[in-house]
């Protein structure tokens, strides 16, 4: 098996954690690179549900590997409210967990300043998840961040009151925010030390030793390339890179690691947050969607906004991240509906365009145009092949091979790990 990415096509919420963890069988290691608690990956087995924000969705097959790479932040007591919740469940966390010591920690003053600029920016807000995401990335780029490895090293109590000190002029200087108590914030990030420790490795090493001695490795992505730091719909986005690059910085591998990329779409569109959404129903066929589809954030429970399949995006994230195939969930929302929609150019101005432009201004007064295929009006969630697809499904998605320009390679129908069919 190639060394895969699975990614979003999308801004996030694609059904990665799912596809994850049906692929998790066939590779040695799961490794996430970018991101933090912001992602929320749903994974269903049986009767039972988890949502998984920083370990990887590997996690519930026994022996594999999970790696939480440099490039992801960890909000420390996040991630042990994580592994704490896993365990009770019997699910067994052990050396199979490696977090790397160059990851950056999310502290609480990260959160608190997220959430203070986001009410300052008041009707211009991103609609973060208030995770400290963007705070955490921006002191890693600065300098100035603590890194996991920093919760082991003796050093902490000095570097947590200069960080602390910085943050506190920004929360109270800028925001008017109460300071946080530098004492406190070392004691918390030590007892996270102490139980995070077994964890925290060198995991660049560790991940160059499984790739010599020929161990496969499934690379997960965390939200979508639209909500990427440099190609999304800037400044809408979040704060790390999760195309296909973050891949590479966000864990010390090469480009030459990867084998193959998965683009994930849903068989419609979803975006959580404030920002463009040129194919966005606000309608009854949105409010469908919506419903049928469970479309709340697994993170923050907020309401997805729903819309069309915008091919213009998923073309611009397939060409950007050199994706080989596709994999297209929750087709299964669009079972009753008599007609079907896809995106296929923008309508801009005088010109037709076919490629996401950079300036968000401009996206927002994109028009879509679609093309129309009528709905196959019958359950789709028993189909076990592509050969037994409806005539209308296998057209929808042939018509979406060619607007995105790559097969699909997997089709989910349901949330259970059985409700999938692939094609080789
Ligand atoms: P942040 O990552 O919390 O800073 O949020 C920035 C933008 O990314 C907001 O629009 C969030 O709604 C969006 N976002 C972040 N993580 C996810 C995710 O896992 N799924 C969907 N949207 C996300």
């Amino acid at each position: 098996m190639e060394n895969t990415l699975v990614m979003g096509l999308q801004w996030g919420d694609e059904g990665k954690g799912k596809i994850i963890d049906v692929l998790a069988e066939d590779f040695d290691a799961v490794v996430r690179f970018q991101g933090g608690a912001n992602a929320g990956h749903t994974v269903i087995v049986g009767s039972e549900k988890y949502v998984l924000h920083l370990i990887p969705s590997g996690i519930l097959h026994s022996g594999k590997l999970c790696v939480i790479g440099n490039g992801v932040v960890i909000d420390a007591a996040e991630l042990i409210k994580e592994i704490t919740g896993l365990r009770l469940r019997g699910i067994v966390i052990g050396d199979n967990l490696a977090v790397s010591d160059r990851a950056h920690i999310v502290l609480p003053l990260h959160v608190a300043l997220d959430k203070a600029r986001e009410a300052a920016r008041g009707d211009g807000k991103i609609g973060t998840t208030g995770r400290g995401i963007g705070p955490c990335y921006g002191d890693k780029a600065a300098r100035t961040g603590l890194r996991a490895g920093d919760l082991v090293s003796p050093g902490l109590k000095d570097k947590i009151a200069q960080i602390v000190a910085g943050l506190n002029k920004q929360l109270t200087g800028l925001y008017g925010a109460a300071p946080c108590n530098a004492d406190e914030i070392f004691t918390l990030c030590q007892s996270h030390g102490e139980f995070l420790k077994p964890h925290i490795k060198d995991t660049t090493r560790l991940l160059h030793r499984l790739r010599d001695s020929g161990k496969t490795m499934l690379f997960e992505g965390a939200q979508g390339a639209m909500l990427d730091l440099d190609f999304g719909t800037y400044p809408f986005v979040t704060s790390s890179n999760t195309c296909v690059g973050g891949t590479f910085t966000g864990t010390g591998l090469p480009p030459s690691a990867l084998g193959r990329t998965l683009g994930v779409a849903k068989a419609y569109c979803t975006r959580v947050g404030s920002g463009p959404f040129p194919t966005e129903l606000n309608d009854s066929i949105g409010a469908m969607m919506q419903t049928k589809g469970g479309e709340f954030g697994a993170t923050t429970g907020r309401p997805r906004r729903c819309g069309w399949f915008d091919a213009v995006a998923a073309r611009y994230a397939v060409k950007i991240n050199g994706a080989d195939g596709l994999v297209i969930t929750k087709i299964d929302v669009l079972d009753e509906l008599e007609a079907i929609k896809v995106c296929t150019a923008y309508e801009l101005g005088d010109e037709l365009a076919d490629w996401v432009p950079a300036d968000v201004e401009r996206l927002a007064e994109c028009k879509p145009i679609y093309r129309e295929f009528p709905g196959w009006r019958t359950p789709l969630r028993n189909v076990k092949s592509f050969a037994d697809l409806p005539d209308a499904a296998s057209a929808y998605l042939r018509a979406l091979e060619e607007a995105v320009g790559v097969p699909v390679k997997i089709l989910s129908l349901g949330p259970e790990r059985s409700s999938l069919i692939r094609r080789s």
